[in-house]
């Protein structure tokens, strides 16, 4: 049977093995999916490994891994290079020696799950993406590719959101991109959506903005859980609607059955199952 796994560490809270068997049972595809706690010291080892097993077809890549799985692929997808960072990988066994491919799909989850399932319309929209890390840098391209008007992006070290906007800038993304500071967002419209990539919520922590600017917003959390506190926040602050990260979560991984198999599963049951 053909395999698949993830890889991170830890990998304690992982729900992908749940949402790939699932897929799997729907589509009628036969394959196992299973988690793989990899320690970073043991990655370049548990990597050639899965080259070497002929049974072992892709993995998804999780925290810290994302990064150095990117700088040990034979290939990489367009939003990977864009992203700097590999979420899901193909072994491509069509050729004698076994090529990994690797991908990101997280861009395409959030763009999904915005539009699909929350109904969002980002075509001409003014978005504010809030934090300037891993997260952020992976989903701005195809956020401004799905149709935003613009991009403006606030971060609590302001430099990371400058390093960020240059680094997109420099792969071709130009003047519908632009770094601000806290202190101008003061100054600014209202946006009509606004996405938390931050990993505040993980400290119990909120993104300091004004709330003037998200009283026409629909606010994302890409955090997902009940009642994150930047779900919280935005709903006292009069947010015209709040979505958490768990639909991203379960469309990044259709992304990646997709890119394996070649069907889309659908995702709705796997949605209202995890919630
Ligand atoms: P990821 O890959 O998940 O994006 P990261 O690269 O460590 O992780 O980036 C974390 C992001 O969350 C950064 O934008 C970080 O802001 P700084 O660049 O100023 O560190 C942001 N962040 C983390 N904790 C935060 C907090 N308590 N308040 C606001 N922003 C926070």
């Amino acid at each position: 049977m053909d395999r698949y796994a993830v890889i991170g560490w830890p990998l304690d809270y992982t729900r992908s093995p749940q949402i790939h068997r699932r897929f799997a049972e729907s589509c009628a595809e036969a394959l196992t999916y299973e988690a793989h706690p990899v320690a970073p010291e043991d990655l370049a080892d548990t990597l050639q490994a899965f080259r070497e097993r002929p049974s072992m077809h892709g993995f998804n890549v999780t925290v810290p891994h994302k990064e150095s799985v990117m700088a040990r692929c034979d290939a990489l997808g367009d939003e990977a290079a864009e992203a700097g960072a590999v979420n899901t990988v193909i072994i491509d066994r069509s050729t004698t020696t076994p090529r990994m491919v690797g991908h990101n799909t997280d861009g395409a989850g959030l763009v999904q799950d915005l539009t699909q399932r929350h109904g969002v319309s980002l075509n001409g929209a003014r978005l504010l993406m809030v934090g300037a890390g891993g997260a952020a840098r992976g989903t701005c391209g195809p956020l401004l590719r799905a149709g935003c008007a613009s991009i403006d992006v606030v971060n609590r070290t302001a430099a990371r959101a400058e390093a960020l906007v240059e680094h997109l800038r420099a792969r071709g993304h130009s003047a519908n991109l632009a770094a601000v500071t806290r202190a101008a967002l003061e100054g600014q419209a209202p946006y009509d959506v606004v996405i938390n990539a931050t990993s505040s919520g993980m400290q119990g922590a909120v993104p300091d903005l004004p709330p003037k600017i998200i009283r026409e917003a629909f606010c994302y959390d890409m955090l997902y859980g009940e009642d994150t506190p930047f779900e919280r926040w935005a709903r006292s602050a009069g947010a015209r609607q709040v979505a958490t990260g768990l639909g991203m979560l379960v469309e990044q991984a259709a992304e990646a059955f997709h890119l394996w198999r070649g069907v889309r599963p659908p995702t709705n049951a796997v949605f209202d199952l995890l919630r």
